[in-house]
C-alpha cells in the first residue's frame, strides 16, 4: 500500500469520525449509514481523480486491447496467446492501465454475462475455464432474483479469482424479437421481470468487489444490422418498455457502468445519444456511475462526447486519443474529462475494489459453484406438455435417446458470451450452413451419462439422430423416446425463422410416428415452433443448460426434481403473429466478416405492447404464454381479495392439489385503464401434495404507472386485476379502484 492510499485512508477515518461528532446517537439508522458511505465514496474518488494529471485521466476514458488474438477467416480463426502479458495485462475483452504511483489499480474487463467468458479458450488458452452458467433466459425462467443473486455472487468471485476486477455482465435487452440472437443472454419480454433477475444478478457480481456492466443499452434487441439499424419508438413507449427494464435493473443493481450499444435510437448511435445518455439516463435516473461504449460503437468524437459516453471501447479508430488535445485547445473544459474519470473511479472504489484488489490466481470452488449452476437449469427449465402424465419415468426399462450430440454434451450460446467450461469444451458441431460465431460448441455434460448413471436398472440406448428411418426404428424398439433438439442462438447473427434447423422437425415426426411415448427436450436460445406437438405428449425447454445442463435434464426427466420454470418468453404459433413478419434488415448471406450492409431503420409500432401485451393487443393465441409452465403436480388458485386505494396488493390461496410436493409460480397481472396488462408481480410457492397457502403480493408501483404528458403519472380509475398461471390464463380476476399518484 503506497504512502498516498495510506494517507487517504487515515483522512476518510478522521473526516467519518469528524462528522460522527456531531450527531448523537451511536447506533446509525440504516439510511443514514448508507448516506455516509456514499459520501466517504465520493471524497474518496474526488480525492484520487484530483491528484491525477489530465493525461492520467484521460487514460481511463479509454480502455484497450487486451488480446492479440485475431479473428481471420482461416480455420483455427482466433489464435490462442499467453493468459497474462508481462506487464500483468489479462488477455480478455480489454483493459484500462492503472496508475502506479497513486496505487490506482489496472482495470481488468472480463466478457459475460454467463460466466468468465473465454470463447472456448481461444481468448486466453484452453486451460483458462470457468463455470458455465445456463443462458440468462433460464435464470428469467427461474423467476427467482435471489437465486440468481447467488449467481453473480459465484461469477464475481470466479472474476476476482481470476483477476478481473470489471465484468461486462448485465445482459439486459427486452427479447422483443424472438429471432435475435442474442436472447439467450438476456433475461426475456418483460421490463420487471428482466430487470428484477438482472438487477440481483449485477448485485451479486458487485457484492465480490467486481464492476458489473449493464448492457447493451438501449433498444440492440436484433443483432441484423447491428451497427447501422435506427430503431424507431416514441419516447412514451421507449420508457414504458426497453428502458424500464433497465431502470429496475440499475435501481436494484447499481450497476458501476452501462455499456451502450451498437444501434442507433430515434436517430443518434446509442453511444453519442444526448437524450438517452445524458437526459434519461444521467439526468432523469441520477445514474452515477460511468458509461462505456460498445466495442466498435462510437462513430464520431464531438457526439460522443456531447452525448454523454464516459468511455471509450478498443476499436480501429481511438476517437478519445486526443482529449487532453482537445482540452489544450480550449474546444474541451477540463472538467468534462474529470467529470468522466470521477464516474469510474467512484464505482471502482463504491464496490470495494481497491480494498479487495482482484489478483489471477485466487481459489474456486468448482464443485460447488458447478452445482450452482446445475440448480439453476433445473430451476430454470420449462415443461411445456406432459400429457397422460409420461414424465417423470418411471419404471422404463428401455429408453432411446435420439439426436443433439446428446452423448457427449449439451449445447452453448455463441459469441463473446460463451464460457471455457471446467473440462473444456467436449466437441465442436458441424457449423455449415449456419450463420455462426464461434460455431456450434459443446459443455462436456451428457444427458445420456446422466440418464445411464440415475436409471441404472433400465437400457439407455443412444442414436444420433442422423437418419431419421433408424432413429424411428430405434424409438419403436423402446419403452420411451427421448429426442433432443438443438438451436444455436449466436451474437452477430439471427435467425431467419423460428423453426428447428437441419430437419429436426422431422426427425421428431418420424420418431413420434414410431413410438406415441416420445419426450422432446429443447436445447435452444429462443422459443421454436413445433409442427409436431399433437404427436408428442411431453416437452421440455431447457434453454442453454450450462456446465452441468445433461445432469440436469436427467434428473427432470427421472422426476429426482420437479421441473418449476416458467416462460420469460411468448412463444408464437408462427412469424405472422409478430409485430414484424420478417426481421428487418435480415440477410441469409451475411458473415462475421461481411461490410456493414446500408443504413436502415426499423419503426417499434407496437411500442411498450412487447411479447405478451402484443399478443392480447392483437388477440392473437400464442403456442405457449409467456409465465406458462408446468410441472408434476397440479395447483388451484381461489379466493382471491383485492385491496386497492393508494397501493395495489392481492391476497389468494394456492392449494397444491396433485400428489407431488411442487413449486407455483402465480404471477399478478394489472392493466391500467385502457391499457393491456402487465405483469405487476409474482410469488414463488412450495407446497407438499395436498397442501395450500394464503399468498400476498405487492404491484410493484413502477409497473402500474405510465409515461404521459412527458412523466410517470398512475391515474386514477379502475385497473383489471388477474392472478393466473400464464400471461395467457384467465385466473382469478378483479378490479382495484386506484387512486391518482406517481411511482
Ligand atoms: C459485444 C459486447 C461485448 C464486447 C466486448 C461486443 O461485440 O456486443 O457484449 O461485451 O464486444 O467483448
Amino acid at each position: 500500500m503506497t504512502a498516498f492510499v495510506i494517507r487517504l485512508l487515515a483522512s476518510s477515518a478522521l473526516l467519518t469520525a469528524a462528522a460522527c461528532a456531531t450527531i448523537e446517537p451511536t447506533v446509525q439508522s440504516p439510511s443514514i449509514a448508507a448516506a455516509s458511505a456514499a459520501v466517504d465514496v465520493d471524497r474518496r474518488a474526488a480525492e484520487i481523480v484530483d491528484a491525477m494529471t489530465l493525461d492520467e485521466q484521460v487514460q481511463l476514458l479509454r480502455t484497450r486491447q487486451a488480446t492479440d488474438s485475431q479473428i481471420t477467416a482461416g480455420p483455427s480463426r482466433f489464435e490462442a496467446t499467453p493468459p497474462v502479458t508481462t506487464d500483468g495485462t489479462i488477455r480478455s475483452a480489454g483493459y484500462v492501465p492503472g496508475v502506479p504511483r497513486l496505487n490506482w489499480p489496472q482495470l481488468q474487463l472480463s466478457d459475460g454475462p454467463l460466466g468468465v467468458a473465454n470463447m472456448k479458450g481461444w481468448i486466453r488458452g484452453l486451460e483458462d475455464q470457468a463455470t458455465n452458467f445456463p443462458a440468462s433466459l433460464a435464470w428469467a425462467a427461474t423467476f427467482d432474483p435471489d437465486l440468481i443473486e447467488r449467481v453473480g455472487e459465484t461469477i464475481g468471485a470466479e472474476a476476482h479469482a481470476k483477476g478481473f476486477n470489471v465484468m461486462l455482465a448485465g445482459g439486459l435487452n427486452l427479447a422483443r424479437e424472438p429471432r435475435n440472437g442474442r436472447n439467450f443472454e438476456y433475461a426475456g419480454e418483460d421490463p420487471l421481470l428482466a430487470g428484477r433477475v438482472v438487477g440481483a444478478n449485477i448485485a451479486g457480481i458487485q457484492s465480490r468487489h467486481v464492476v458489473s456492466t449493464v448492457k447493451h443499452f438501449a433498444f440492440n434487441d436484433q443483432e441484423s444490422g447491428r451497427g447501422v439499424i435506427d430503431v424507431r419508438i416514441d419516447e412514451a413507449a421507449a420508457r414504458e418498455s426497453d428502458l424500464l427494464a433497465f431502470e429496475i435493473a440499475i435501481d436494484r443493481g447499481q450497476p458501476g457502468s452501462v455499456m451502450c450499444a451498437y444501434n442507433r435510437l430515434n436517430g443518434d448511435y446509442t453511444c453519442q445519444n444526448d437524450w438517452l445518455l445524458n437526459q434519461v439516463l444521467k439526468g432523469d435516473w441520477g445514474y452515477r456511475g460511468w458509461v462505456m461504449s460498445d466495442w466498435g460503437g462510437v462513430h464520431d468524437f464531438e457526439k460522443a462526447v456531447k452525448g454523454g459516453l464516459d468511455q471509450h471501447s478498443p476499436q480501429e479508430t481511438d476517437y478519445f486519443a486526443d482529449l487532453a488535445g482537445a482540452v489544450g485547445r480550449g474546444e474541451l473544459p477540463a472538467s468534462a474529462v474529470r467529470d468522466r474519470a470521477f464516474r469510474i473511479v467512484r464505482s471502482v472504489i463504491a464496490v470495494g475494489a481497491l480494498e479487495h484488489p482482484a489478483t489471477p490466481g485466487g481459489a474456486i470452488d468448482r464443485e460447488a459453484n458447478s452445482r450452482l449452476a446445475q440448480h439453476v437449469a433445473e430451476t430454470g427449465a420449462v415443461l411445456l406438455k406432459n400429457d397422460g402424465g409420461l414424465l417423470p419415468l418411471e419404471g422404463r426399462r428401455r429408453i432411446v435417446v435420439i439426436g443433439g450430440e446428446a452423448d457427449r454434451g449439451v449445447l452453448v450460446g455463441g459469441g463473446g458470451s460463451m464460457v471455457n467450461p471446467w473440462g473444456g469444451i467436449s466437441h465442436e458441431g458441424d457449423a455449415s450452413g449456419l450463420a455462426s460465431l464461434g460455431k456450434y460448441a459443446f459443455v462436456p455434460s451428457s444427458p445420456v451419462a446422466a440418464l445411464r448413471a440415475l436409471r441404472s436398472d433400465s437400457d439407455v440406448l443412444y442414436d444420433d439422430g442422423s437418419d431419421p428411418a433408424r432413429a424411428a426404428s430405434a424409438a419403436a424398439q423402446a419403452d420411451v423416446a427421448i429426442v433432443i433438439a438443438l438451436k444455436q442462438g449466436t451474437e452477430a447473427f439471427d435467425s431467419p425463422d423460428l423453426s428447428l434447423p437441419r430437419g429436426q422437425d422431422d426427425l421428431i415426426a418420424a420418431v413420434a410416428a414410431a413410438n406415441p411415448r416420445t419426450v422432446v427436450v429443447l436445447e435452444t436460445g429462443n422459443p421454436v415452433l413445433m409442427p409436431w406437438l399433437e404427436s408428442v405428449p411431453a416437452v421440455l425447454q431447457a434453454w442453454y443448460p450450462g456446465q452441468r445442463g445433461g445432469e440436469a435434464i436427467a434428473r427432470l426427466l427421472t422426476g429426482v426434481v420437479s421441473p418449476s420454470g416458467r416462460l420469460p418468453m411468448t412463444f408464437p404459433r408462427g412469424v405472422e403473429q409478430l409485430p414484424r413478419v420478417a426481421v428487418d434488415g435480415y440477410d441469409p448471406k451475411a458473415t462475421l466478416f461481411s461490410p456493414e450492409p446500408a443504413p436502415f431503420s426499423t419503426d417499434y409500432h407496437e411500442g411498450s405492447d412487447v411479447g405478451y401485451r402484443w399478443f392480447e393487443r392483437t388477440r392473437a393465441l400464442p403456442l405457449f404464454p409467456f409465465g406458462f409452465g408446468l410441472t408434476y403436480t397440479d395447483f388451484v388458485h381461489s379466493d382471491l381479495r383485492v385491496e386497492d386505494g393508494d397501493q395495489l396488493r392481492v391476497t389468494f390461496t394456492v392449494k397444491n392439489t396433485g400428489r407431488r410436493a411442487g413449486v407455483d409460480i402465480p404471477q399478478l397481472y394489472v392493466a391500467p385503464p385502457g391499457r393491456t396488462h402487465r405483469l405487476a408481480g409474482w410469488a414463488r410457492v412450495a407446497l407438499e401434495p395436498g397442501e395450500s397457502r394464503r399468498v400476498t403480493i405487492e404491484a410493484d408501483p413502477w409497473v402500474l404507472a405510465s409515461y404521459e404528458n412527458n412523466a410517470w403519472r398512475r391515474n386514477a380509475g379502475s385497473y383489471g386485476v388477474r392472478v393466473s398461471m400464464s400471461a395467457g390464463a384467465s385466473g382469478l380476476q378483479g378490479v382495484a379502484q386506484l387512486m391518482e399518484g406517481g411511482r
